[in-house]
């Protein structure tokens, strides 16, 4: 594996794992592959593109475009396909669950039949613990049934199970890896740590989804990005492997812990309607990720500590999205008129 095609690499976790590989092996060579939907966005690579211009290349393709998606493996002469490229926002898919049928159903496919067809080396699915659905005690194991209830978990969902199909029924080599909640830089400011982060900075409020007593494991994204390299080189084909810290963090918590460092006042949490369907807890057992010599370099605390770091250093980044006709016009539909307890 020499050439890799990195779907979704125009995304939060996907452009970290593209700079992450360039810089970790000198003799690999990436093509990322994205649609740039809303979530895209090339100044997540402008560095890359800079620095690695001999081994980095870019398509604007879409995954569910059989002869695109062809044309750009035979092109780059790509061994491995690492799919990142998803609709990823919880409430969107309860908006409009359509693009998400589309792109992480079929657009899956579509990848894993071109991996079939051409005899690539490997194709590896980037999926997420939303997949075992709410966990009300101990932890998600990767032999667990999933049990998704979102239309987003459910979409990942079937994605992974059309990668097991492929991987039993054709022999294809495929791994998936399931992460935790990603936090760092370039994460699209519709995710709760980023909104939070921005909207405090800016003194708007924190919309705060119901009790605020939901729990997620936040890790840090090159952390996620270093347990997907490693299943890649080390992973057993046809393997599951959760990545995760094991720690947990409540919602209300994490809206603290970022007032706090930006030393902002807690009368900036605003509680909201809760989500519908709204998951309470994920919690991932990672025992099997640790047994292949995977450790996360960042606590909690740390990863909350750094991100907030990043985008109080990086407001080029962030504030031409905030501004922008799509986000605000999103921003509107979301969360107006939705505040509760005033
Ligand atoms: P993101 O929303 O930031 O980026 C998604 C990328 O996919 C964008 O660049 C977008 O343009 C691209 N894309 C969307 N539809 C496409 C299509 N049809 N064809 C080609 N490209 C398309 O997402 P992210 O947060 O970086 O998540 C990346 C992957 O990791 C997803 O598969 C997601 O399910 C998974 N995941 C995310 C988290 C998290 O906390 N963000 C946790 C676990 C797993
Ligand atoms: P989110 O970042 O959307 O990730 P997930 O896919 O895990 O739902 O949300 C993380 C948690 O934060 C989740 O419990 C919902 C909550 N949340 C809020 O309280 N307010 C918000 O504005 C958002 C976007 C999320």
């Amino acid at each position: 594996m020499r050439n890799l095609m990195i779907t979704g690499g125009a995304g939060f976790i996907g452009s970290n794992f593209v700079r992450y590989m360039l810089e970790r092996y000198a003799d690999y060579r990436v093509v990322v592959y994205d649609k740039l939907t809303y979530a895209g966005n090339l100044d997540n690579l402008k560095d890359v593109a800079e620095r690695f211009a001999d081994r980095y290349a870019f398509v604007k393709g879409d995954i569910c475009d059989a002869a695109t998606v062809r044309g750009a493996i035979q092109a780059h002469e790509v061994d491995a396909i690492v799919n990142f490229a998803a609709e990823t926002h919880v409430d969107r898919s309860i908006m409009d669950p359509d693009a998400f049928i589309q792109t992480d159903v079929y657009g899956t496919y579509v990848l894993l039949e071109a991996a079939r067809e051409l005899g690539l080396e490997r194709y590896h699915q980037i999926s997420t613990d939303e997949v075992y659905g709410h966990v009300p005690q101990g932890a998600s194991k990767e032999s667990d049934p999933v049990a998704p209830r979102s239309p987003y978990a459910a979409s990942k969902a079937s994605g992974d199970l059309m990668v097991n199909a492929y991987f039993i029924t054709y022999g294809l080599p495929v791994t998936i890896t399931r992460g935790a909640n990603n936090i760092g830089p370039y994460q699209y400011p519709e995710k709760v740590v980023p909104l939070f982060v921005t909207n405090a900075i800016d003194d708007i409020p924190l919309p705060l989804y119901g009790d605020g007593l939901q729990v997620r494991d936040y890790h840090y994204v090159l952390d996620h990005c270093e347990g997907i390299d490693l299943v890649l080189h080390k992973g057993e084909i046809g393997g599951v492997y959760n990545i995760g810290t094991g720690a947990e963090m409540r919602n209300v918590d994490m809206a603290h812990l970022l007032l706090d460092l930006l030393g902002k006042p807690e009368s900036l949490i605003q509680p909201v309607r809760d989500r519908a369907g709204h998951d309470r807890r994920y919690s991932l057992d990672v025992s099997k990720l640790r047994a292949l010599g995977w450790e996360p370099a960042h606590t909690c605390e740390d990863a909350v500590a750094e991100t907030v770091r990043w985008y109080a250093e990086n407001e080029w980044w962030w504030r031409p999205i905030k501004s922008g006709d799509h986000y605000q016009e999103y921003y509107k539909q979301q969360y107006e008129g939705r505040e509760v307890g005033d």
